[in-house]
């Protein structure tokens, strides 16, 4: 463990006093609503803490805060470093790390995505059971021991997905399923890069996500994601995609977002 973990960690267990999340859930664009339902909630900000990213992207906070849905205890990162960001892929491999030995064991995911469906329209909520790496980049990338050739056969948790797709069902909220691609950004797609990505099997398009979830696999974590989708992606609709656009329409359906989310995370069995 880096002196940069260990120190993190030593700092949340402090906050956390006796409580043992094992959940932890990284709030993406739209999701942000999610930190403020939190019971009992007490927050660290990612700059005290050594081992996270320092200021994000307009929309993320950069917070950690413990709190509880339910009675379930849960550790929620508003805020991620994409890739994009520092050309790397490894900016939240501490974060991540740190969740890891504080005894977190599943790591919940929400993003922003473009829809490649036009039955799965802005609003709409996405698990993803699968994903493309399509930069082909790694946050493991100069890791070393064998733990490093991760096993992506099963990255997201088909028991957490079937227990999330359940607790959807009976909150009576539409959940639909599919392949994540990821690509660097921070420049959205062309409309013949979302032809390929169609023709390559992807539901969704993303800048985030999975070096997050290739950094949980190789920590141990289970991985459970989730996909706001704020727009059809370019090509399918006569407007031009924007930042602002993902970011209002996050927004405006951030609601249903966070109420899935407080449906499912209480019916994980973690
Ligand atoms: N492309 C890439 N990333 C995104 C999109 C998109 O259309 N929407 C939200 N994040």
């Amino acid at each position: 463990m880096s002196d940069a973990v260990a120190a993190s960690a030593a700092l949340i267990q402090q906050m956390l006093g006796l409580r043992r999340p094992r959940i932890a859930v990284l709030l993406g664009s739209g999701w942000g609503g999610f930190a403020d339902q939190l019971q009992a909630a007490v927050e660290l900000p990612y700059a005290r803490l050594p081992a996270f990213p320092g200021a994000g992207v307009g929309g993320h906070a950069g917070l950690l805060r413990a709190g509880r849905i339910a009675s379930t205890e849960l550790l929620v990162l508003a805020g991620r470093q994409h890739a994009y960001e520092t050309d790397r892929a490894d900016g939240m491999a501490g974060a991540i790390r740190t969740l890891a030995a504080l005894g977190v064991r599943t790591l919940v995911q929400t993003n922003a995505a473009g829809s490649l469906d036009a039955a799965m329209p802005p609003g709409a909520l996405m698990l993803i059971r699968d994903h493309l790496n399509i930069p082909q980049r790694s946050p493991l990338v100069g890791a070393s021991g064998d733990a490093r050739f991760v096993d992506m056969s099963a990255a997201y948790d088909p028991l957490l997905c079937a227990q999330a797709q359940q607790a959807a069902q009976r909150a009576g909220q539409a959940l639909h399923e599919g392949v994540y691609a990821w690509v660097l950004g921070p420049q959205f797609e062309t409309p013949a890069e979302i032809r390929m990505l169609r023709a390559l099997g992807a539901q969704a398009v993303g800048m985030s996500t999975v070096p997050e979830t290739i950094l949980a696999r190789h920590a141990g974590l289970r991985v459970l994601a989730l996909s706001l989708i704020t727009n059809l992606a370019a090509g399918m609709e006569a407007k031009a995609l924007s930042h602002a656009h993902t970011l209002a329409t996050g927004q405006a359906a951030g609601a249903g977002a966070v109420a899935l989310l407080a449906a499912v995370l209480p019916a994980l069995q973690v």
